[in-house]
């Protein structure tokens, strides 16, 4: 693997799976892969799993590890071709991945949409630059499109749940600010990657990006969508349509107790960070039922495996 910027750049997912699952049994295997190699991780926006996650499986596969919080600890970047760049910005996307290619074997980058104008994000502006110019491999760690470790690490949970070819459903649910597509995105994209038994659904105006789920049934109604589901696999997001706008829609599209009650025991997955009893009813978080944990946990070994998978493939010196 000579990047990772979308859950397609795993060749063959199902090989992926098992030898993940077969890393988790043995983190350390590898544990020397890494030496002499450095990573440097870039945050334009927040993150809590992705930030302790990426660097747990850089340690365990002996990698050096930095971090970059561009927002305080770095010169405002420029990405537009042959901008007079007299303005706020005080670097170019150019120099910067040159110079973060010179010092740095890995770089990871998390840039979140603006979700403002379609066209623009739908450009994956940030990652697609620094993979342009950068002359190491990029792993994404979510983009304005996709969060493909997020859905890397959901494979391996439901791979771990042993259903027999579950019935997954991806369903919307409220959320009071406008959140991107990423992660249902790079879900439903690693669902239809597996073949595995997926249908989506959402609110009328919710409809996702008609590219990405081609041939996959969307609901409009939840709770018929509900019916003989093994894993209920909850998030928000904005309007693809009306982008990037929170609708006056029906808020009783929360995940509780009476609509889990319709599955057939289903499991209940969420990519966190969640707002409580806005997307889903602490009665289904915190029931026996949810596999948020393992989710979090699956977030290292995924990003082990791909390091590990790039790592293999980068030149010696
Ligand atoms: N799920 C996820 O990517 O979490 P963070 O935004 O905290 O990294």
């Amino acid at each position: 693997m000579k990047k990772f910027l979308s859950i397609s750049d795993i060749p063959d997912l199902d090989k992926a799976i098992k030898n993940a699952l077969e890393l988790k049994e043995d983190s350390m295997k590898f544990s020397t892969l890494g030496k002499g190699k450095n990573l440097v991780m870039v945050f334009f926006n927040p993150s809590l799993r992705t930030r302790f996650s990426t660097k747990i499986a850089a340690q365990n596969l002996g990698l050096g590890i930095t971090t970059l919080d561009v927002a305080q600890q770095t010169w405002p970047l420029e990405f537009g071709l042959n901008t007079i760049m007299d303005g706020h910005t005080s670097e170019h996307i150019k120099e910067a991945a040159m110079v973060l290619s010179s010092y740095f074997d890995l770089i990871a980058v998390r840039s979140f949409p603006q979700l403002k104008n379609r066209d623009i994000d739908l450009k994956d502006v940030v990652l697609k630059n620094f993979s342009k110019y950068a002359t190491v491999p990029i792993i994404n760690m979510e983009s304005a499109t996709a969060h493909p470790l997020q859905s890397f690490a959901d494979a391996i949970t439901i791979r771990e749940t042993k259903i027999n070819n579950p019935k997954i459903v991806l369903s919307w649910a409220p959320h009071p600010k406008s959140i991107p597509h990423s992660v249902p995105n790079s879900f439903v994209k690693m669902c239809k990657q597996a073949g595995m038994n997926l249908v989506i659904a959402n609110p009328p105006g919710y409809d996702l990006d008609p590219t990405i789920t081609s041939g996959i049934k969307v609901f409009h109604h939840q709770e018929e969508s509900f019916e003989n589901a093994d894993i209920i696999y909850s998030k928000n997001w904005s309007s693809y349509e009306s982008y990037g706008q929170v609708l006056p829609t029906d808020q009783n599209w929360m995940i509780d107790l009476a609509k889990m009650d319709l599955t057939n025991r289903a499991k209940f997955m969420h990519c966190l960070p969640v707002r409580r009893n806005v997307v889903v009813e602490d009665e289904v978080l915190d029931s026996e039922h949810s596999l948020i944990q393992r989710q979090v946990q699956n977030r290292t070994v995924a990003a082990q495996y791909v390091m590990h998978q790039i790592l293999t493939n980068v030149p010696t010196y």
